[in-house]
């Protein structure tokens, strides 16, 4: 049995009382944030080590995986560990074994847009995605990093004069501006029916995590179209404020793929984004997602 270069016998495995190999750590890179699950990956897919991954996910909005070079039946695997895989309906670009797997590119007739514009997946939804599971396929040489910026930590260290608008307010979501990039990148007409296909969708600007309840921005620069409070009081701050400040160096995360990466993150607290790409360099990235619920505020006191 190895692991990495360093052999390690099955006595010494016994003594430690680990079983079928060495068991995934969860190491810290962002406190309460970013983590790097260390350790045979494989283990993951054969399903004893998918728990410490979900379990992960609830003290970590983004996990990494390195070297886990999963086939396309493999990553489909290991996203259904995290929940019900959605279907892609970009049928433009999935994958051709997998309706499941999204193909992230840059180049060629369809390519995805959007991605370099910090969101958080399918917001539009009244339902929109959890997880997000993306995988690195073709890694350029240079660029192309992508973004994390941490919603639960944008929310706690929001300054008082700040915090009474935003508690309780709520954002209209919608598809146009997806809608009209894509249609552009594309040289194609407008999607046919999709604003009855996507109608706006209301969600909080305050959003709790599903399972913790910790409250986290639910921002997202593409379809986050205005703000709005049911209370009838004036939201005092604008849109692109609240995402600059949400989006600023101290919450972000740059993530520079290697070959064979995996990186899950949490859509309901975290925002996501391509970084930039010299022209001309391939990148693909192969994405799967999960069904969420619909989001909710947290409770108040
Ligand atoms: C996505 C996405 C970011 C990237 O696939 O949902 O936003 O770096 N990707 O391509
Ligand atoms: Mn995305």
């Amino acid at each position: 049995m190895t692991h990495g270069f360093f052999p390690v016998s099955y006595k010494v495995c016994q003594v430690l009382g680990i079983q079928g190999g060495f068991p995934l750590e969860i190491r810290e890179i962002r406190p309460g944030f970013v983590a790097e699950a260390v350790g045979n990956n494989r283990e993951i897919l054969a399903g004893r080590d998918g728990d410490v991954v979900k379990k992960a996910l609830l003290s970590y909005s983004v996990v990494i995986m390195r070297g886990m070079e999963l086939a396309p039946t493999e990553q489909v695997a290991l996203t259904r560990l995290l929940g019900p895989p959605e279907i892609v309906t970009d049928m433009r670009n999935h994958h051709p074994e997998s309706t499941d797997i999204l193909v992230v590119r840059n180049a060629g007739a369809t390519p995805v847009v959007g991605n370099t514009h910090w969101h958080s997946d399918r917001s539009f939804l009244p339902e929109p995605t959890r997880y997000t599971v993306l995988r690195a396929d073709v890694v350029p040489e240079e660029g192309g990093d992508t973004l994390f910026a941490d919603m639960t930590a944008a929310y706690r260290e929001l300054g008082d004069e700040w915090r009474p608008v935003i508690d309780g307010a709520e954002a209209v979501h919608s598809y146009d501006t997806v809608a009209r990039l894509r249609a552009r990148a594309h040289g194609a007409p407008l999607e046919q029916g999709y604003a009855r296909k996507y109608p706006p969708t209301v969600h909080p600007l305050v959003r709790a995590h599903p399972e913790s309840g910790t409250p986290a921005l639910y921002l997202n620069e593409l379809c986050v179209a205005s703000l709005h409070r049911p209370d009838g009081k004036p939201v005092t701050v604008g849109v692109a404020e609240l995402h600059e400040y949400a989006t600023r160096e101290r919450f972000v995360h740059r993530h520079r793929w290697r070959r064979g990466d995996v990186v899950v993150w949490d859509n309901s607290r975290v925002l996501h984004r391509a970084g930039d790409l010299p022209p001309g360099l391939p990148r693909v990235l192969h994405r799967t997602t999960t069904a969420g619920a619909p989001p909710y505020a947290p409770a108040e006191g």
